[in-house]
């Protein structure tokens, strides 16, 4: 049985949410009398029409009904942008500090005002409008950790277009589809960056997109506007001479970033937008291999990230926050951006890597901004244990009181370090398990008031509701293991995917009917806590990157050579898992080190340096059922090396494992 942590005095002096009583209470009230529960949130905000009591939440998660839909506050009016900015203004945070931006090199960083930075999201903003961007344009982001990112995702709040990030390490045919599906006016990136040492290309990345945006999906990106951020620091390693030659310059699209902005009025009044009107969309991997925008809207995405922060992180006013995800996921969107301006938190927002130019550089950025939440990966924190306890040790880090993980489940021995030597021994650590699709973190700890357990994802947040499910759609009360759903909606749930909504009542809510369907598995434990078994689909979850098995297959059986793939995850000692392919080749091709070279090069080009693949073995055949369907269970455990199949009645061939054995890459 796994031990109990319980909260220390140092992190329940003072909280808001200090025992495990008043939690059970509160969310008992969350699902009992939502409005009321929300009302609190709700008034803190500004409201263009007032919500009408009554109207706070309707849905239909039963698909045998008819369509599913959900929708919070119909009526009001309101803008995120405005919410996050003029009202933290008007309140008196105008000095208040919004971000500590620290660059990739330490000698590199500056910070921003919330009254600066809202001048510079309305002078962006006016910007935006000069060119005919408006309400309900799609605007793709394409860039690096950097001020002008955040600028950029506020100002199409505040005009009310709808911003679709793209993680900066995707390749260009990645951008390329998903600014294709959502047919962006408009890509917004910098000239390039630096990662540590390696300099990202990113306006060259963004040409090849756009280009084949235009030959492969036959959609024209009308504007590319560049920030020029590596005139900055060029101290990581050499530049040309002539920064432009970095990259081609093309006046009928390209824009550079100041020159949308010399001039205009640091006054800009926001479009007032429906509650259901969208906010953003965010591509995700999806099982069958294209990407699904999931699409989120306004007003309960805003309540939602809100709430979330406050209790989560325990937040207070002169707390100084860090979140390490980069804002090309769903994380950096909600709680790098949003959640934390609607709280007029401060926040460090990190464009580097946690190993340059050290491996203590996190420590040293916690020492040197007095974090008080920490926010991080599981994969980063199992990276960083591995160069020892002494780069911790040499940072004063007593001003941390809670420390949070996201991404995958957090194995034991991680959590451990983190508690023991990143906490002392008296942080609350929150292990927030949550999804692109769900806007915020649905199941966690709260730092004073839950208990914890190495590795237990914990308890609901507030308005959620976890049903574990067995194959039959049983529900399974109590203790149990089984199928991770929802039956019933909280304000930050996505809505549906773009242009998809077919799709998105398919893979969500066709399995059980009446309930969400996480695709996660999840196990309920003698103290209620719920623990994340992984996924149940063909998902992988390489360093907390979901990406699906056949979107890896599909670029595999690109290669002429190939004629089948399969793709399965493998544990990893630092990502959480890995990449393990098995190729069978067509006639005349032979399997060797170059094209196992040029297939990882392939993953890597296609998808982003992500995905890259950890082994590639060669399958004289795939061990496949009767009706076809490969038996991935089997291939899991070759990967694995184990030597036992287990019950392969149902195969057809049963002779491909022997073959499949003695190939085994190691
Ligand atoms: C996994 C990231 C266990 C899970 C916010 C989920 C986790 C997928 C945790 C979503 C956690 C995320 N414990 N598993 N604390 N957090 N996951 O959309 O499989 O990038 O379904 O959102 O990551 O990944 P996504």
């Amino acid at each position: 049985m796994a031990q109990i942590y319980l909260p220390t005095d140092h992190v329940a002096d003072r909280s808001r949410l200090p025992s495990f009583e008043q939690y059970q209470d509160m969310h008992k009230m969350s699902l009992d009398e939502p409005e009321a529960f929300w009302s609190e949130i709700i008034n803190e905000f500004h409201w263009q029409t007032h919500p009408t009591r009554g109207n706070f939440m309707s849905y239909n998660f039963d698909i045998n009904k008819g369509n599913i839909f959900v929708k919070f506050m119909e009526g009001a009016m309101t803008n995120v942008c405005f919410n996050v900015l003029d009202k933290n203004v008007r309140n008196g945070h105008g000095d208040k500090i919004a971000f500590y931006w620290e660059g990739n090199h330490p000698e590199d960083y500056s910070r921003i005002t919330y009254a600066k930075l809202m001048e510079l999201v309305c002078q962006f903003s006016n910007g935006l409008r000069d060119r005919n961007i408006g309400k309900g344009d799609r605007v793709a982001i394409y860039m690096p950790m950097i001020l002008e990112t955040v600028v950029c995702m506020l100002a199409c709040a505040r005009i009310g277009a709808i911003h679709s990030v793209v993680f900066a390490g995707f390749s260009s045919d990645s951008l390329a589809e998903r600014m294709s599906d959502c047919k962006a006016k408009v890509l917004v990136t910098a000239d390039g960056a630096w990662r540590g040492t390696k300099l990202l290309n990113l306006k060259d990345t963004c040409d090849d997109a756009m280009e084949k945006a235009k030959t492969k999906y036959n959609h024209t990106v009308g504007m590319c506007i560049v920030v020029p951020h590596l005139e900055r620091v060029t101290a990581c390693g050499k530049l040309p001479h002539d920064l432009r030659d970095l990259y081609k310059w093309n006046d009928d699209i390209d824009v550079w970033w100041h020159d949308m902005v010399e001039g205009q009025s640091t006054i800009c009044p926001p479009e007032w937008m429906a509650a259901e009107d969208p906010l953003f969309m965010l591509y995700t991997s999806g099982s069958t291999g294209k990407p699904k925008g999931v699409l989120h809207t306004t007003a309960g995405y805003m309540l939602y990230a809100a709430a979330t922060f406050r209790y989560v992180f325990d937040h207070r006013d002169k707390d100084i926050y860090w979140c390490t995800a980069d804002v090309g996921w769903i994380t950096g969107h909600t709680y790098v951006v949003y959640a934390p301006l609607a709280n007029a938190a401060t926040s460090v927002m990190f464009e580097g890597t946690p190993f340059f130019p050290d491996n203590d550089r996190y420590w040293s950025c916690v020492e040197k901004y007095k974090v008080t939440q920490f926010y991080t990966a599981p994969t980063a924190i199992r990276a960083l244990m591995k160069f020892g306890e002494h780069n911790v040790k040499r940072h004063n880090m007593t001003s941390l009181r809670v420390l949070a993980s996201v991404g995958e489940p957090i194995n034991s021995e991680a959590w451990l370090w983190y508690y023991k030597l990143v906490g002392s021994n008296r942080c609350s650590i929150a292990d927030t398990f949550w999804q692109t699709e769900t806007g915020g973190h649905v199941i966690t700890s709260i730092p004073a008031a839950t208990p914890m357990k190495p590795g237990a994802a914990g308890y609901p947040f507030f308005g959620v509701d976890p049903i574990i499910l067995d194959n039959d759609g049983k529900e399974i009360k109590g203790e149990g293991e089984g199928f991770l759903t929802f039956a019933r909606p909280w304000p930050g749930i996505m809505r549906t995917l773009f242009g998809d909504h077919d799709r998105y009542q398919e893979v969500y809510f066709r399995r059980f009917p009446g309930y969400y369907c996480t695709g996660d598995g999840a196990r309920r434990d003698e103290d209620g806590m719920i623990w994340i078994t992984g996924r149940i689909d063909d998902m992988l979850n390489v360093s907390g990157h979901l990406m699906s098995t056949s979107e890896v297959e599909g670029v595999l059986t690109e290669d002429l050579r190939v004629a089948e793939a399969a793709v399965v995850a493998k544990p990893h000692p630092l990502k959480g898992e890995s990449l393990y392919c098995f190729v069978t080749l067509g006639e005349g091709a032979t399997f060797n080190d170059e094209l196992v070279d040029s297939l990882k090069k392939r993953v890597r080009h296609r998808i982003g340096a992500f995905a890259a693949p950890d082994a590639i073995q060669y399958a004289p055949g795939l061990p496949k059922t009767r009706s076809g369907k490969i038996m991935r269970r089997i291939l899991r455990r070759i990967a694995l090396g184990e030597n036992d199949m287990g019950d392969i009645s149902t195969l057809t061939d049963p002779s491909v494992i022997a073959q499949l054995l003695k190939y085994r890459a190691t």
